[in-house]
């Protein structure tokens, strides 16, 4: 763009996936920030969010601070001038807004839309802004700004006073453990610097706080639009005894905002150059390391001591939280990428099941019970929410039955992670304790959380060692086990060729089993309806019952719609390689609905049955299948010897 100079005042970043230090979540502009950081190495750094609506006049705000705060160029500075005059909505005067719109099209509409980084500095501190839009929608945006911030500037209109979406913003900054907010009461000018009106307000929000559990609030009542208590304290509000909003932001203490603990280093990764020489790379998470140190290895538990560290001049006597490390250990262990090496003496909790608060943000509902990839620290495992204990409403913080979240829903759940990881609880460490769960076919992000505590500690339950085992048990009856797993549409003939499959077997002397929809529904799976949460519970458990099937030697029959990809893929995962055999039972939806043999069709077609696959409930057609049967031609019976030819047996 032309005006890329002025977007971009000190560099603006738009949501893109590297990471930095420090944050459990995938952060925007990763290198950009490393190189802002390095140039003004030796100034403290405050990071900070804004929220607000664009019409409480957040941008301006932003552009005013960036302004006032002498870091825009002349150059830069005539440009916006010239730009003002061309799509400004303020008349000849400089229109803030327009330093920070970097893309026409949010121009266009007249909204900001996404998180955008900004980096501006003054002689005392340096800053990174996060930039978060205030619409419904873009909650998922302030999780992402919000997981590194120091403080949260919450933005009001002092003609509206507090609203929802100020609640909300305040939930998710209460949430994401930001300890500090200023509360800028915006547009003073045009309620006549009344202090009536911003004590008011301002004794809203305090209250508004407390009930969040925000520790500090500091209310600066100011107009962004005439500067009044921006850079510096406005004649204009002569009751106001507080500092301006940049002079607040210039001295407010940043406080650490982990928990002081011991050593905690997620192994990013494991540089092996040449034989000799075997480092474990990350960016501390917590406490400090010298050489000579003990530590710990989780989860597995090995124990070493701290041969060398080495930062980025080489050699160091010692390392603290924040700076990126290579360590390397006096013993030969087995290290790999998403390990904790912690302090021997004080190692964070292990643990594979969890209470954790999850902000969904993907337009595709969460479903318990449904795998997803769930990535903390830098330690990557599959993992389900287990059960949803109840949803949050953000914008008044009452908790409410749900079933399932959806976009932009917080809600506080059970996880059930497929291994232990080391953790803390988000309040005592953001690294340790703020994740994200990634979609397993899509690799999309979709929700990010916070760690609450352990439901129970990994290793409480053990597996039982059984001295008679699936071979043993397969071998005694003269067969390998395996799951022969229909899926297709209800009607499509599943039942009917498994059936017959198994009428075969049992003739040719195996030992065999269906597990059919229709059946298990009548018991095991009776307390299940035909929601998409319940249809991935119905085949999670039938899924872990072919399993113990299997286990038992027995070859499987599993007669089930199982419309959706995520789910067959994980029962498939419950199985050695070649076990499990995917079988599509091929058939039109014209063609099964024609044939209607239940009659069912036609009473989801009268609107009598809700979530009827093909109809109203999706079915996810299968993408490998081992075996795809042409349901809408052939018979059963031939369709049946197909299956068996497949198994050798024809
Ligand atoms: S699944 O989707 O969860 O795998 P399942 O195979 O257990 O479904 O059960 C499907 C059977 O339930 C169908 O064959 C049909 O007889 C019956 N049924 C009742 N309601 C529905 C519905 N809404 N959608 C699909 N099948 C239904």
């Amino acid at each position: 763009m032309e005006r890329a100079g002025v977007s971009h005042p000190d560099g603006v970043e738009r949501a893109g996936a590297s990471a930095i230090p420090h944050s459990p979540f995938p952060i925007p502009g990763g290198t950009e920030i490393a190189a802002y950081l390095a140039k003004h190495e030796t100034k403290p750094l405050l990071r900070f969010i804004t929220c607000g609506s664009v019409d409480d006049g957040k941008s301006t705000l932003i552009g005013r601070l960036l302004h006032d705060s002498k870091r825009l160029f002349d150059d830069q500075l005539a440009a916006l001038e010239k730009d003002s005059r061309r799509h400004g909505t303020q008349g000849e005067r400089i229109d803030y807004a327009l330093l920070l719109d970097g893309l026409a099209a949010e121009r266009e509409q007249g909204i900001t839309i996404d998180v955008a980084y900004r980096y501006f500095d003054t002689d005392k501190r340096k800053f990174i802004v996060a930039d978060c839009p205030g619409h419904e929608q873009y909650t998922r945006n302030m999780a992402t700004g919000a997981s590194t911030a120091d403080l949260a500037v919450v933005l009001v209109d002092a003609r509206k006073g507090l609203l929802t979406q100020t609640r909300r913003h305040s939930y998710i900054v209460s949430l994401l453990g930001i300890p500090k907010v200023v509360l800028a009461v915006n547009k003073m000018d045009l309620v006549g610097y009344e202090q009536a009106v911003f004590d008011e307000i301002a004794d809203g929000y305090r209250a508004l706080a407390a009930q969040l559990g925000i520790a500090q609030v500091q209310c600066i009542p100011l107009s962004a639009l005439e500067g009044d208590n921006l850079a510096t304290r406005s004649p204009n509000t002569p009751w106001y005894d507080g500092p301006a909003l940049l002079e607040h932001l210039e001295t407010v203490p940043v406080d650490p905002f982990d928990a002081a603990t011991g050593l905690r280093l997620p192994v990013q990764w494991v540089n092996r150059p040449h034989q000799n020489f075997r480092g474990f790379a990350g960016t501390l998470a917590a406490g400090e390391v010298r050489p000579g140190d003990p530590i710990v290895v989780l989860p597995s538990g090995r124990r070493s001591t701290v041969a060398r560290v080495l930062d980025a001049s080489g050699e160091a006597s010692v390392a603290r939280a924040g700076q990126a490390v290579t360590l390397t250990l006096a013993d030969e262990i087995d290290i790999s990428r998403g390990d904790v090496i912690a302090a021997a003496g004080d190692p964070p909790q292990v643990a594979d099941q969890f209470a954790a608060h999850v902000l969904w943000m993907d337009d595709a509902a969460l479903l318990p019970g449904r795998p997803y990839w769930l990535k903390i620290g830098t330690r990557t495992v599959s993992a389900s929410v287990t059960e949803i204990k109840h949803r949050i409403d953000v914008n008044t913080q009452e908790a409410l039955a749900a079933k399932r979240l959806q976009l932009n829903e917080v809600g506080y759940c059970n996880l059930s992670l497929d291994e232990p990881v080391a953790f803390a609880p988000y309040a005592e460490n953001r690294a340790l304790g703020g994740f994200i769960l990634i979609d397993r076919q899509s690799n999309a992000t979709v929700a990010a959380g916070t760690l609450d505590f352990a439901l129970r500690r990994a290793g409480n339950v053990h597996w039982q060692h059984l001295d008679v085992d699936k071979a043993a048990r397969a071998r005694i009856k003269g067969q390998v086990p395996k799951v022969l797993w229909f899926t297709g549409l209800s009607g499509a003939g599943k039942s009917t060729i498994a059936n017959l499959v198994d009428k075969r077997l049992h003739a040719l002397g195996y030992h065999t089993f269906i597990l059919d929809g229709d059946n298990v529904r009548h018991g095991l799976n009776r307390d299940l309806g035909f929601t998409d949460e319940d249809r991935v519970e119905n085949i999670r458990r039938v899924a872990e019952v072919a399993r113990l099937m299997a286990d038992a030697g027995l070859i499987v029959l599993v007669s089930f719609i199982s419309p959706f990809r995520a789910e067959r893929r994980m029962a498939r995962e419950r199985f050695e390689p070649g076990e499990f055999l995917e079988i599509h039972v091929d058939v039109p939806l014209e063609v099964a609905e024609a044939r209607d043999v239940k009659g069912l069709y036609r009473k989801a077609r009268a609107g009598l049955i809700p979530n009827f696959t093909g109809i109203d409930s999706a079915y996810e057609v299968p993408e490998h299948p081992e075996l795809r049967l042409d349901a809408g031609g052939d018979a059963p019976e031939a369709l049946a010897l197909k299956v068996l030819a497949a198994l050798g047996l024809e």
